[in-house]
């Protein structure tokens, strides 16, 4: 397979930003249709999470993928795929402190101190925040080496996202979902180890790409 370059890449991102919007076209469409369920704020709570996980998910793929091709210029998708990741979070976020809470900080705050589930999700979007805050080039810029460290945290985020998930799913005993979710993550977290040793071995002279 020829290389791609960046500018080929790029090509892709219209495509790439109608995708992530899809899902937000999907509750519009199913609101025109009056078919957002019985209790449309908890279909869109419910909805809004699982498009964020699974945003956050693809966002990890990328640079796996991107070794696995040997397309180091795929890795300009990226940014695009975590904040639509960060986009789905704030609007799962923000149905919480709206139907849930009624926006009374109040409310907000005790609900996060008292319900560890919501404490565990309240830090992992905290910690998004932060990297889209950072996702532009003068924070890359401004933090040098620090910013690749701070963007580590996505793996701490996506760990996060899973225990948030998994409580919340505890004492339905449905775990099916949450277990599918948390092996995708082993399996990228596993690569984040193994993935640039293999690629390393077996095609040397790409030892540089992949280190990212
Ligand atoms: C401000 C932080 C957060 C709050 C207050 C929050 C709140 C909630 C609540 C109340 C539910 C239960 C919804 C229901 O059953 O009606 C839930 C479920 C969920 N949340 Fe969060 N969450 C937060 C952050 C996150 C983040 C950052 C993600 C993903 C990136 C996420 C992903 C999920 C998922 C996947 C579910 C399960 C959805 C399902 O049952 O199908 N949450 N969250």
């Amino acid at each position: 397979m020829s290389r791609l370059t960046a500018l080929s890449v790029d090509r892709y991102k219209p495509a790439l930003l109608l995708l992530g919007l899809f899902p937000l076209a999907r509750w519009f469409w199913l609101g025109w249709q009056g078919e957002l369920t019985a209790n449309p704020m908890e279909f869109l709570t419910r909805s809004s999470g699982t498009w964020a996980l699974v945003c956050l998910l693809v966002t990890l793929s990328v640079s796996p993928i991107r070794d696995v091709l040997n397309q180091p210029a795929l890795v300009r998708l990226r940014r695009t795929c975590g904040l639509f990741a960060f986009f789905y979070a704030a609007l799962h976020a923000i149905t919480w402190a709206w139907w849930d809470q009624g926006f009374v900080l109040g409310l907000m705050w005790r609900d996060v101190i008292d319900r560890p589930f919501i404490t565990v999700g309240m830090l992992a979007f905290l910690a998004l925040l932060v990297l889209a805050l950072t996702s532009n080039q003068w924070a890359m810029r401004g933090l040098g080496k620090r910013w690749k460290r701070l963007h580590r945290l996505i793996y701490l985020i996506g760990a996060l996202v899973i225990l948030h998930y998994w409580w919340h799913k505890s004492g339905k005993n449905d775990y099916a979902e949450v277990l599918v979710y948390g092996a995708v993550l082993l399996v990228l977290l596993a690569w984040r180890l193994v993935g640039p040793r293999l690629i390393a071995r077996f095609r040397p002279e790409t030892k540089k790409a992949s280190a990212n």
